[in-house]
C-alpha cells in the first residue's frame, strides 16, 4: 500500500478531520430523526439501547472504515479492491455506493424543507399560529409541489457547490465555521426549552425508562438509528478516512466523532421533548415532530423570531456538512473508477439522484398513494437504507476487518506504524470477530422476522 500518494486531496489539520467527520454525523439523523424516531419507539428506553449500540457496534464499525479508508487510501470501490485484489468484497464497495444514492435522495428532500423554514422565519411566517395551525403549515407545505422541489434543487445544488470546491477548499473550509456554530445555538435552545413551564415530563421522557414498549423492531430501529447518526454502513467514512492524514489517531478520532454524535442528539432530544410535551404535541408524530414543535417554541420565546431564522439556518447547515459526505463517495468513485473530472462527477452523481429525489418529493402529494411494501418512496428508502443496507454494510465491514485483514496491517495503521500505543487493539478485535457481527445479524434477522426469539 503507498503511503505517498501525494497527488490525492486531504484534510489538512486535526480539528478539520473532526469537523468534517462529526459534520458528517451530525445532521439530520440527529436533530430531525433520532427525536422522532425516540418519540415513536418510547424515548428512554430506546435511547439506553441506543447508546449501548453506539458504544458496542458503533465504534468498532467506525474505527473499521477508518481502517479500510486510510490504509488504502481510495473511494468505497476501489478501497476493497485494493486491500482484497481479486476478491469479491468488492461488492460491499458498490453496496455503498447504491445505499448513497438512496440516502441522498431522500436526505435532501428533507434538507429542502429547512430552507423553506428559513424563509418562512424570515417572512415571521410562524407569528401568531397556535400548534394546530401550524401542523397544518407543516402538511399544506410537504404535499404541495413545486415549493419543496425548488427547495430540493437549492439544497443538491448548494451540496454540489461545495464537492467540486475540493476535500480541503470545500469540505473541510466549510465544516471548520460551520459546526462549532451548531453547538452554540443548539445549547441557546436547550436552555429556552428546558426552562418552559412543563418541560419535566419532556425530560422523563427522554431519560426515565419504560421497557415495556420496547420489541424486537424497536432493537433494529435502535441499531439502524445509530448507524444512520454516526454514517456509518456503506462507506462514508471510508471515503473520508482516505483524506485523512497517516499522522492522525484513528482510535482517538472515532472516539471523539461517535461522543460527539452521540451528545447532540441527546441535546436535540433535550431541545425537543421537553417543549414537545409542554405544548401537547405526540411525541410520536413522526417526520414531522421538530418542524411543528420548533417553531412552536419560538413562538413562546423572547427574540423568537431571530432564534428560529437561526436555528433554521444552522439546521441547513448541520444537513449540509451531512449531504456533502454522502454525495462525496459517489464522486470520489466516479473520479477514481471512471476517471471522470471532478466537476463532471459531481453534476452526474447529483443529477441521478435528483431523479430519485423528484420522487421522494412527490411522496408526499401526487405520489402519496404510490406504496411499495406499504412505503411511499420516501419511506422506502428512508426505512431500507437505515434498517437494511447500513446493518448489512456494517456487518460486511467489520468481518472484512476482522477475518480477511491480517493483524500486522490493523497494528501497523492504528498505531501509525508503532508511534502511538493503541493499548485498545486486541479488544477492537474481539469485539469486531465475535460480538459486533453476531449482534449485528442476530438484531438484524429478528427485525425482519426472519428469526423470531
Ligand atoms: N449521519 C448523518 C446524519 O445523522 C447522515 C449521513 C451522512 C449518513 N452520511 C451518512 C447516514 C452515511 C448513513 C450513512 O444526519
Amino acid at each position: 500500500m503507498s503511503d505517498n500518494n501525494t497527488n490525492r486531496d486531504s484534510f489538512g489539520s486535526k480539528f478539520g478531520v473532526i469537523a468534517a467527520t462529526a459534520g458528517s454525523a451530525i445532521g439530520l439523523g440527529n436533530i430531525w430523526r433520532f427525536p422522532y424516531v425516540a418519540g415513536e419507539n418510547g424515548g428512554a428506553a430506546f435511547l439506553i439501547i441506543y447508546l449501548g449500540f453506539v458504544l458496542m457496534i458503533g465504534i468498532p464499525v467506525m474505527l473499521s472504515e477508518f481502517f479500510i479508508g486510510r490504509s488504502s487510501q481510495k473511494n468505497v470501490f476501489g478501497a476493497f479492491r485494493r486491500l482484497a485484489p481479486g476478491r469479491p468484497w468488492y461488492l460491499i464497495g458498490l453496496m455503498g455506493v447504491v445505499a448513497a444514492f438512496m440516502i441522498l435522495a431522500f436526505y435532501t428532500v428533507v434538507a429542502g424543507w429547512t430552507l423553506e423554514y428559513i424563509y418562512q422565519s424570515l417572512i415571521d411566517g410562524f407569528a401568531g399560529q397556535s400548534a394546530s395551525q401550524l401542523n397544518d403549515m407543516y402538511n399544506s407545505f410537504i404535499g404541495s409541489t413545486w415549493r419543496p422541489l425548488l427547495w430540493f434543487f437549492v439544497f443538491m445544488g448548494l451540496t454540489s457547490a461545495i464537492i467540486m470546491a475540493g476535500v480541503h477548499k470545500g469540505i473541510e473550509k466549510y465544516t471548520k465555521i460551520l459546526m462549532p456554530v451548531l453547538l452554540l445555538l443548539l445549547l441557546a435552545l436547550v436552555i429556552r426549552s428546558v426552562t418552559l413551564p412543563g418541560a419535566g415530563k419532556g425530560l422523563e421522557f427522554l431519560f426515565r425508562p419504560d421497557f415495556s414498549k420496547i420489541g424486537p423492531s424497536t432493537i433494529l430501529v435502535a441499531l439502524g438509528q445509530s448507524f444512520f447518526s454516526l454514517s456509518i454502513g456503506m462507506g462514508t467514512l471510508i471515503t473520508y478516512a482516505s483524506y485523512i492524514r497517516k499522522d492522525e489517531n484513528l482510535g482517538f478520532t472515532a472516539l471523539s466523532v461517535a461522543m460527539a454524535d452521540t451528545f447532540i442528539a441527546v441535546l436535540a432530544g433535550v431541545a425537543i421533548f421537553p417543549a414537545v410535551f409542554a405544548f401537547n404535541i405526540e411525541p410520536g408524530s413522526g417526520e414531522g415532530l421538530v418542524y411543528i414543535t420548533l417553531p412552536n417554541i419560538f413562538n413562546q420565546m423572547p427574540g423568537g423570531y431571530f432564534f428560529s431564522l437561526i436555528f433554521f439556518i444552522l439546521l441547513t447547515v448541520a444537513a449540509l456538512t451531512s449531504t456533502i459526505s454522502v454525495l462525496e463517495v459517489i464522486v470520489a468513485f466516479f473520479v477514481e473508477e471512471l476517471k471522470l473530472k471532478r466537476r463532471i462527477a459531481t453534476v452526474i452523481a447529483a443529477g441521478s439522484v435528483s431523479v430519485i429525489g423528484v420522487l421522494c418529493v412527490l411522496s408526499f402529494s401526487s405520489m402519496a398513494e404510490t406504496k411499495i411494501f406499504g412505503f411511499t418512496v420516501f419511506q422506502l428508502l428512508d426505512f431500507t437504507s437505515a434498517n437494511i443496507f447500513l446493518p448489512l454494510g456494517g456487518l460486511f465491514i467489520v468481518l472484512f476487518v476482522a477475518w480477511y485483514i491480517n493483524r500486522k496491517a490493523i497494528d501497523k495503521e492504528l498505531s501509525n506504524k508503532g508511534e502511538l500505543k493503541a493499548g485498545y487493539i486486541p479488544f477492537y478485535l474481539f469485539v469486531i470477530k465475535f460480538i459486533a457481527p453476531l449482534a449485528i445479524a442476530f438484531i438484524f434477522l429478528q427485525g425482519v422476522g426472519l428469526i423470531n426469539f
